[in-house]
């Protein structure tokens, strides 16, 4: 009979099967989105999403050592390496970017070109820093558009400062941290409320560094939960605890996690808001792997709240793995029935940041199992 740890090492054998599988499939693009029919859209270098993909190859090719694999996760990294000199295209999201690709590339290979293309990224997000409201900008102004978003900061941006964490930590230079420790104590005072759901855009004045309102962004509304928005909370703030132990981030993180649980009913897949109407249904499975992962770090950080973390983290990949998991090595995408905006872009279909996270969160969970290094 199969023990626990054996059903999740299957899973995640699976998985990575299917990443080796997919991994000739894309070559100069990155996949992004796969529709209802299963159709894949493509993503050129200055996608917000290139990160993810590589990030999968960079977990197989641990899993596997399969060159192949490595080949593929360079080419990637070397594409994304264009934008470097087209920076009006890049915003905070460096972090996603190169974080899960170069950073974690130099982690594992000690590869220097990539540390040095993870440090560029690192200066780049720095630049973004408004040292009057303590906040990174979130996106650049659109061109054409008389709206003006230099006062804008996303909760998203919880995961992004891992790279500035990662650059002091590699550098020994604390500035880094200084700025991403700056970043999240204005989050935590601007976007988490007391219930523990949380704010998707808030807007500082950029001159006095006043928060002055918020903005739905990709959730329902502005009184309303983006879930999507609660996992880079819960996920980020973990993860800011891992790098300074600053108890007051764990704390942010079992609090959104907590509001998670509380409104997510048991055996449900999360909706893209907590908030939204019955009807049209808009389900974010990638929500639910973010979260996920957050409840592992949790459980690796905090020990007497391990059990705990380990049963609900299992409780949910069980839903995902059972009402949206596609792990047939012939077709794009693992995660289906992801969303990524309530009002605009494309909802119920396969985003590969869900697919990153699920993956993610399975490999988290059988290390932990097996009590090893996370
Ligand atoms: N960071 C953008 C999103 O979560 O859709």
């Amino acid at each position: 009979m199969k023990t626990n740890i054996d059903r999740w090492q299957e899973l995640l054998n699976n998985i990575t099967a299917k990443v080796e599988a997919q991994a000739d499939k894309y070559t100069d693009k990155f996949p992004d989105i796969v529709e209802a029919d299963g159709n894949c859209l493509l993503a050129n270098a200055s996608n917000w999403t290139t990160g993810f993909w590589p990030g999968m190859l960079l977990i197989a090719y641990k899993k596997t050592g399969n060159p192949k694999i490595l080949d593929r996760l360079r080419n990637f990294e070397a594409i994304q390496n264009t934008m470097f000199s087209n920076l009006k295209e890049l915003h905070h999201d460096v972090g996603f970017m190169w974080f899960l690709s170069s950073a974690e590339d130099y982690n594992y290979t000690g590869f220097e070109v990539a540390r040095d293309n993870a440090m560029n990224a690192a200066l780049i997000l720095m630049s973004r820093f408004n040292p009057k409201g303590n906040f990174i900008r979130a996106w650049n102004n659109d061109e054409g558009s008389n709206v003006d978003k230099s006062g804008w900061a996303i909760i998203d941006c919880m995961l992004n400062i891992e790279l500035l964490y990662w650059a002091s930590k590699i550098t020994g230079d604390p500035r880094f941290k200084h700025v991403a420790n700056a970043h999240a104590d204005s989050t935590l005072e601007n976007f988490i409320r007391s219930d523990g759901t949380v704010k998707h855009v808030v807007c500082y004045n950029p001159e006095t560094g006043d928060a002055v309102g918020n903005l739905e962004g990709q959730g329902y509304s502005t009184e309303s939960s983006w879930t999507r928005g609660m996992g880079w909370a819960a996920y980020g703030f973990a993860k800011a605890y891992g790098y300074t132990g600053n108890a007051k981030y764990l704390e942010a993180s079992q609090k959104v996690i907590d509001a998670f649980l509380r409104l997510l009913p048991d055996g449900e897949i999360p909706p893209c808001d907590f908030f939204q109407p019955d009807e049209p249904c808009y389900y974010d499975s990638s929500a639910g792997a973010i979260v996920a992962c957050a409840m592992l770090e949790n459980a690796r950080r905090c020990p007497e709240k391990k059990e705990y973390y380990i049963l609900e983290a299992q409780k949910l990949l069980n839903t995902l793995t059972d009402k949206c998991a596609d792990l047939s090595p012939d077709t794009h995408g693992i995660l289906r029935l992801a969303t990524q905006a309530y009002h605009k872009a494309r909802k119920n279909v396969t985003l590969v940041y869900g697919d990153y996270y699920y993956y993610e969160a399975v490999d988290k969970l059988v290390k932990i199992l097996k009590e090893e290094e996370v």
